[in-house]
């Protein structure tokens, strides 16, 4: 079998015309912009790479993006103060804070102070709460990109056997509060889980969201199944040239597109989805808090 490969890109591009609809619409008719707040702390290479484009792609879509770099050595309290601004500044209606923040900032601290109504990100206790009670709340965007994706390819989820690889609360911990939601069977895999393999190829949907390179191999999976790459590593790339990377995601992408029905790509995969997730949540937020 060769999989469908699920093109996480063009999904992403739909998501972000269907977000400036949307947000045309309020402006014309409600005189109202929905506006996002990212806030950066440190100069962490990567950090500065998703803050670019989170900020590209949210003025392309009609929105104020208003950005906050921070020195690393920013304290919390002023850190927390600029958090206490932007709650109360109604021009701005979602507020991401970069993580992972330098090693002296208390992230739960921190994540804590945003007010949950503009909690992009889903990841404020009172969020992370009501998902895990399925009640409405903000939705972390890399598993609900996920979840979108699963929904288009399969229709209903209903039933189905899902096995989550990795426990993290950014990915892992919500992508199986998502499924489970939609009646998924949802086991939660991880270092310590005995018989990995077996476990998967039990598996009619993996997702994969460890951060180990290729990991996951076309014989963990079952014929058939559904991969979701949620992984995003940089390796060596000798046959390319001396000194040359490439990314990867948490499966081997070739040996598992052998044996899967439909998995995403890296890049092009998950990705894209998480950012045209977090537009997609900063308009929720705003009409929510317009509603
Ligand atoms: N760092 C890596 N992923 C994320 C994310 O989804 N949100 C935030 N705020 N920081 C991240």
């Amino acid at each position: 079998m060769t999989a469908t490969v699920i093109d996480g890109k063009a999904f992403a591009a739909k998501v972000r015309e269907q977000v400036a609809e949307h947000v045309a619409r309020l402006k014309e008719e409600n005189g109202i912009t929905p506006g996002l707040a990212v806030v950066l702390v440190g100069e962490d290479p990567a950090s500065q790479v998703y803050v670019r484009s989170k900020g590209k792609q949210t003025v392309e879509v009609g929105m104020n993006s208003f950005e906050h770099k921070l020195d690393v050595d920013t304290s919390e309290e002023d850190l927390l103060a600029l958090l206490d601004e932007l709650n109360a500044d109604p021009a701005v209606h979602g507020i991401l804070v970069q993580l992972p923040l330098p090693g002296h900032l208390n992230e739960d601290l921190v994540i804590n102070r945003i007010d949950p109504a503009k909690d992009v990100d889903g990841f404020h206790i009172s969020n992370v709460g009501l998902l895990g009670t399925g009640q409405k709340s903000m939705v972390p965007c890399t598993p609900l990109g996920c979840l979108m994706m699963l929904r288009d390819h399969h229709g209903s989820l209903s039933g189905l056997n899902a096995v989550v690889v990795g426990r993290s609360n950014i990915v892992g911990k919500p992508m199986a509060n998502l499924l489970l939601r939609d009646s998924c069977t949802v086991t939660i895999a991880h270092s310590r889980t005995k018989e990995i393999e077996a476990l998967c190829k039990t598996a009619d949907i993996v997702v994969a969201a460890v951060g180990r390179p290729e990991m996951v191999t076309g014989d963990w999976i079952k014929p058939g199944a559904t991969v979701i790459d949620v992984g995003i590593n940089r390796i060596d790339a000798p046959e390319k040239g001396e000194g040359k990377t490439r990314l990867v995601g948490d499966c081997h992408y070739e040996s598992c597109a052998e044996v899967a029905g439909a998995i995403t790509p890296v890049p092009g995969g998950v990705g894209p989805m998480t950012i045209a997730c977090l537009l997609a949540n900063t308009l929720t937020a705003c009409c929510r808090a317009n509603d």
